[in-house]
């Protein structure tokens, strides 16, 4: 069984991943407006990943008998100066995602709550991977600077991501 403290944790944990998909989707609207199509389509694989990801966490509530209770998403950026820009952002929010799921690794460690610790596993493997994917793509639009053509390319590419 879940503790309350956990219970409540993930719950805000939910609403964080939540709020990441919406963000997300704000970042795929700017860059379709931007002509960004390629990077548009990557930006809304990586909501649907944020929407997995909260369902992840539901699923683990539920099958531990604890319930889940939605709260209200923020209002995203929907604004940003270029294609740096929004790909900055979201890394900084792959970041801060960083430390809520170390927070709450710590959380399950001290409740002694292995199921929850094995869950969360996942998510710790999981935001390496998600910084270095912004990581990467900041590095590459570094290169490109402000090259027409080499940022045609990038986005070609970034509009073949596999994936849902
Ligand atoms: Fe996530
Ligand atoms: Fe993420």
């Amino acid at each position: 069984m879940l503790s309350k403290e956990l219970e409540q944790a993930l719950n805000d944990q939910i609403n964080y991943e939540l709020g990441a998909m919406y963000a997300y989707m704000a970042m795929a609207a700017w860059l379709e407006q931007a002509n960004l199509t390629g990077c548009a389509k990557w930006m809304g694989k990586q909501a649907f990943e944020e929407y997995e990801h909260a369902m992840k966490i539901y699923e683990h509530v539920f099958d531990r008998g604890g319930n889940v209770t939605y709260q209200a998403i923020a209002k995203p950026n929907n604004t940003f100066k270029d294609v740096r820009d929004v790909f900055e952002n979201g890394l900084k929010l792959e970041q801060g995602n960083t430390a809520n799921i170390n927070k709450l690794y710590e959380a399950a460690l001290g409740a002694k709550d292995y199921p929850a610790q094995i869950m969360l596993q996942w998510f710790i493997d999981e935001q390496v991977e998600e910084e270095k994917s912004f990581a990467d793509i900041l590095a590459q639009l570094d290169m490109i600077q402000d090259n027409p053509a080499g940022l045609l390319m990038f986005d070609g590419r970034l509009g073949s991501r596999e994936g849902s």
